[in-house]
């Protein structure tokens, strides 16, 4: 199905009803287990993803499908706390529906966080990465279909998604916070199931650090509309055939407990430099 710029205003116009005049800035999509900071936004305005015309629900577990807006260490930050994921049964173009209608309300950044299977054997489960690049290339383009030339170019460059300024700036704040932060190559798998042995072995040897099932079609959207990205991954869990066990959901929702402070202490850290 493909939306048309009047849908994505549409959109826009009935979360503006509810802003009272708040322009957010700072669009953040937080991943399985770490929407938690999003209840730490100051003066929240709350709007569920089932108020707002055209948008999806958001139907993974650790997802609460709702947008919050208001200050975040100084930022108009708007937070979708949940995202849509291809293996709900969502087109691309549902999936970053959001990113579309944010960057109407005033979004020029967008940081993404997800949770990820680590693949690079030199590192561990709990650690977290910033993405300086992502391989999304077995499955069809978010942008596929009519060109909507209000958002961006047929063609759009995408050397340069994850933006090197705010990949220096996390670094930065990383290293003051004495955070260890890898960094490394997202690599999109769609789901649900997780990756088989053998195919982590194809993701390590096509380049990719870590593997999870998000992202890489937001960000792809975002830079298409002109907006910076950040995108920080906790490596919930060693990527499938690693250790000699099975993956679990729980194993991914227990890391984002374990990593909340850590996690949400560097997002505010960079919040407060952007
Ligand atoms: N694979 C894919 N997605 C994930 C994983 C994984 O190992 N862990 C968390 N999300």
């Amino acid at each position: 199905m493909a939306f048309t710029m009047e849908q994505y205003r549409e959109s826009a116009r009935a979360i503006q009803s509810r802003l009272g005049g708040f322009v957010p800035r700072v669009a953040m999509i937080l991943g399985s287990g770490l929407g938690e900071l999003g209840d730490e936004v100051e003066t929240p305005i709350f709007v569920d993803y089932r108020d707002i015309p055209h948008f999806r629900a958001s139907t993974a577990p650790g997802h609460r499908g709702r947008l919050v807006f208001g200050a975040l260490e100084g930022q108009n930050v708007a937070v979708m706390q949940g995202r849509m994921h291809h293996y709900e049964g969502y087109s691309y173009e549902e999936v970053t529906y959001a990113v579309r209608v944010l960057r109407l309300l005033g979004c020029e950044t967008l940081i993404v966080t997800n949770a990820a299977g680590c693949v690079n054997t030199d590192w561990s489960a709990g650690d977290l990465m910033l993405i300086t690049d992502h391989i999304k290339m077995f499955s069809e383009s978010p942008l596929r279909g009519e060109n909507l030339p209000e958002f961006g170019v047929r063609f759009p460059d995408a050397s340069r998604l994850y933006t090197p300024r705010l990949r220096q700036l996390a670094r930065e704040r990383a290293a003051e916070l004495s955070i260890p932060l890898r960094e490394g190559v997202y690599f999109y798998c769609y789901g649900p199931q997780y990756e088989t042995p053998a195919e982590i072995r194809a993701v390590r040897a096509l380049g990719g650090d870590a593997v999870g099932m998000s992202t890489a079609p937001e960000v792809i959207v975002a830079g298409h509309c002109g907006m910076e990205v950040l995108g920080i991954t906790l490596l919930s869990n060693m990527a499938a055939g690693i250790l000699d066990q099975p993956l679990t959901e729980e194993e991914v929702l227990r890391a984002g407990e374990t990593a909340r402070e850590k996690f949400s202490a560097l997002i505010r850290a960079c919040l407060r430099k952007m």
